[in-house]
């Protein structure tokens, strides 16, 4: 454990189930043999736990390790704004300190999640980081023609959603689609109910909702019909509402 800190937090969605977050826990505890002063906490269903973590009694200075894959600096300010705000509240006045706004983009990679606790400058305080910024640009719906939800919920991560949610950005971004005129919208969802057939990603106003599995089928709906306009028949899992969508 960094002596700078009571305890350190790894922080992110599929941290607790899963293959992944299997192989996580072990390589970290392989880093960690001592298990004291370190804890893994999954956020897939929400953040309670971590607040409650947060609140129980402690006066010293606590890491929090962000593994959300798709964490950015907006992000990372509201994550802060909401420790600074426990903090504030708690009895012993703790510190906590945040780190790692890409971490979890490159796959759950104890080793790097590990060297960020010495890493010290790259640690943020949480304390005054005040409200979220009042930016115009999140006054305004972003161009897009269509909107893409991809299911994140308990099952389908299970099935390799988070992967996915990657190469479909990947996919998107290649092609000029993120949040542009004619493009799309990109959205996690929780559980859109037919598990089973999951990973669920559901286009709309088309009312596609397909399956997708591998690399390969985020790419090939890209290219069918987020960039061509075709419904991609081989994904369906249920038809669209009118056959074939508007290009
Ligand atoms: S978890 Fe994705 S549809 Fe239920």
């Amino acid at each position: 454990m960094h002596s700078d800190y009571q305890d350190v937090l790894f922080v992110g969605p599929g941290l607790a189930s899963g293959a992944t977050g299997e192989a996580f826990r072990r390589d970290l505890q392989a880093l960690h043999t001592d298990a004291g002063g370190t804890q893994i906490i999954d956020t897939l269903d929400g953040f309670e736990e971590l607040w409650r973590t947060l609140r129980q009694p402690g006066a010293g200075n606590r890491l929090v390790v962000d593994l959300e894959p798709t964490s950015d600096g907006a992000y990372l300010d509201w994550l802060r704004d909401e420790l600074g705000r426990i903090a504030q509240a708690h009895p012993q006045a703790p510190r906590f300190w945040v780190t790692g706004s890409a971490l979890g983009r490159r796959g759950l990679d104890a080793h790097a999640a590990w060297a960020s606790i010495g890493q010290t400058d790259r640690h943020l305080p949480c304390d005054n980081v005040g409200a979220v910024p009042s930016d115009p640009g999140w006054s305004t719906i972003p161009d897009h023609a269509r909107q893409v939800f991809l299911c994140t919920g308990p099952r389908c991560v299970r099935r390799g959603a988070l992967p996915l949610w990657k190469a479909l950005r990947r996919a998107l971004l290649k092609h000029d689609l993120i949040e542009t005129p004619g493009g799309v919208l990109l959205t996690r969802t929780a559980c859109q109910f037919p598990c089973n057939l999951g990973p669920v990603l559901t286009v709309h106003p088309d009312g596609c909702w397909y399956r997708v599995r591998h690399d390969d089928d985020v790419e090939h709906l890209v290219n069918m019909h987020l960039l061509g306009g075709n419904v991609a028949e081989t994904l369906l899992i249920r038809p669209p509402n009118g056959g074939k969508p508007d290009a």
